[in-house]
């Protein structure tokens, strides 16, 4: 049988260094859920269209779904599981249990990516620019007004001093 070609790999997921040999073809959130084991991203679609697997590449949010991981060769990539300290959760966490923003939770890990990314680059977002960058992250069980309450609620705690 023909041995699969296999390409090396260096990634830095939530701080650590990490050298992988994957197929050409395999996805990021291949490698991370079944390769790393960092199964809090979601597969959702598999098409682009949901939303559920989004990570951050270099601070960016990507749909992993659609990112083959040598692009991501070289890169800073940031899951959900790096969100909390320790046993000590982010403030975007903690916001959606106060707000009960996560339910049947399929969505959670990329609305909380998603968000964060926004967080980093403006500290307090109108709801509108909330909305805009939770667009590409569909939610069938909240109606998005519970998440939208708890990102809101969670850049007031990150500028009051939170972490
Ligand atoms: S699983 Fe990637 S967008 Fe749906
Ligand atoms: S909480 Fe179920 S899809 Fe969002």
């Amino acid at each position: 049988m023909e041995q699969a070609r296999l390409e090396t790999i260096t990634l830095t997921v939530n701080g650590d260094v990490r050298r992988i040999a994957v197929p050409p073809e395999r996805t990021l959130v291949e490698v991370l859920r079944e390769g790393l084991g960092l199964t809090g991203t979601k597969q959702g679609c598999d098409e682009g269209d949901c939303g559920a697997c989004t990570v951050l590449l270099d601070g960016r949010p990507v749909l992993s779904c659609i990112t083959l991981a040598v692009e991501a060769d070289g890169a800073r990539v940031e899951t959900v599981e790096g969100l909390a300290d320790g046993p000590r959760l982010h403030p975007l966490q903690e916001a959606f249990v106060r707000h009960g923003a996560a339910q049947c939770g399929f969505c959670t890990s990329g609305v909380l990516v998603s968000a964060r990314a926004l967080l980093e680059r403006e500290p307090a977002p109108s709801r509108e620019a909330i909305k805009t960058a939770l667009s590409g992250n569909l939610c069938r069980c909240t109606g998005y007004t519970k998440i939208l309450d708890a990102v809101e609620d969670a850049a007031r705690v990150l500028r009051e001093g939170g972490r």
